[in-house]
């Protein structure tokens, strides 16, 4: 028992000294090259291919990247990262505000020793839920996700449970979620109220589980990604959360859901 515990302790403590948040951003510059230039090549480099999960996009598992949106070339308007040094996971979100190639991207990176073993990929583009490049671009420009003082930090528990207290009402009507005011909602480019007064307690359905959920969790801007599969179609979808004192304060959606916006004609919540 005693052994196991210790050997435990020691593997915690070596994972979580494995990656510094210097590395972090290197691999996510290298992922933001490859998009830009569509071409993955130095970024699958950086792959550890003895322990290697899988490149995901949209849910699916793609064997050769010469068949995903890496080899696209992109040209990114904005980009913002969640660094995870106690996962070893980046979360970022890639915003293409192009009149051609218009794209709202959620990509998490996983690691092992030192090297990218996950990448795992949601891509909008027109006809996904709510799509609206225009809104997205613009809605981001008018948010702060800035570093929040060391003083005022939540902790990753709180963070975490914030998030999912969210995610879980969706099923279940009777749990209680940490509503900030204000709060506002950014879904695939439709904004809600940004007033001093503005709520994200309207508008969410229930009988909709939201399964399969990966986090990457940021307590320096209290920040947390969380991808999963969208009720029981499981459409791709990536929901992120940025908490302050405890509470949600932004939300920020996107969902693939293949067909012109996911079959529905209204609100996939009403
Ligand atoms: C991992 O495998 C891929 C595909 O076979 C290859 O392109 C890449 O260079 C390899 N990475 C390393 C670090 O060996
Ligand atoms: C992928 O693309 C690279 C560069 O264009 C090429 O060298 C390579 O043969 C391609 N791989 C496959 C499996 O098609
Ligand atoms: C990503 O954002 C950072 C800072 O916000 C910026 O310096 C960098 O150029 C951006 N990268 C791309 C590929 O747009
Ligand atoms: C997209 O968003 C912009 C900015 O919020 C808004 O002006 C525009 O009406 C939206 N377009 C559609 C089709 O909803
Ligand atoms: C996005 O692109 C549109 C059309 O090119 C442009 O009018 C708008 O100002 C851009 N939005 C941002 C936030 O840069
Ligand atoms: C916000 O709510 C307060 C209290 O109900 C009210 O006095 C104020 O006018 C509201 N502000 C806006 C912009 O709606
Ligand atoms: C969703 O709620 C139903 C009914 O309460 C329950 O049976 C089911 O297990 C829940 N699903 C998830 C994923 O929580």
């Amino acid at each position: 028992m005693l052994p196991s515990l210790l050997a435990l302790t020691l593997l915690a403590a070596t994972t979580t000294s494995h990656c510094t948040r210097p590395q972090l951003t290197e691999a996510v510059t290298s992922y933001l090259t490859a998009q830009t230039l569509g071409d993955p090549t130095d970024f699958s480099s950086r792959f550890d291919n003895s322990t290697w999960l899988g490149y995901h996009e949209n849910a699916i598992k793609l064997i050769n990247l010469n068949s995903s949106i890496l080899n696209t070339p992109l040209p990114i308007t904005h980009n913002r990262s969640l660094y995870d040094t106690t996962s070893c996971a980046t979360y970022t979100e890639v915003i293409v505000n192009s009149t051609t190639t218009p794209y709202v991207i959620g990509t998490q990176l996983r690691y092992a020793n030192h090297k990218i073993n996950k990448v795992d990929s949601v891509v909008t583009k027109p006809g996904d839920w709510l799509f609206n490049i225009t809104g997205y671009a613009y809605w981001v420009t008018q948010e702060n996700w800035d570093t929040i003082p060391e003083e005022k930090r939540d902790t990753r528990d709180t963070i975490m449970k914030a998030a999912d207290a969210y995610l879980d009402l969706f099923n279940n009507s009777d749990v209680t979620v940490p509503w900030g005011t204000p709060c506002v909602r950014l879904e695939g480019g439709l904004y809600g109220d940004p007033g001093p007064n503005g709520t994200c307690a309207v508008g969410v359905p229930t009988g909709v589980p939201l399964t399969n959920r990966r986090y990457v969790i940021d307590e320096t801007v209290g920040a947390v990604d969380v991808l999963l599969d969208f009720g029981n179609s499981k459409w791709p979808d990536s929901h992120e959360f940025r908490v302050e004192g405890g509470r949600l304060r932004y939300v920020h959606t996107m969902t693939h859901c293949g067909v012109p916006n996911c079959g529905l004609s209204l609100r996939k919540f009403r």
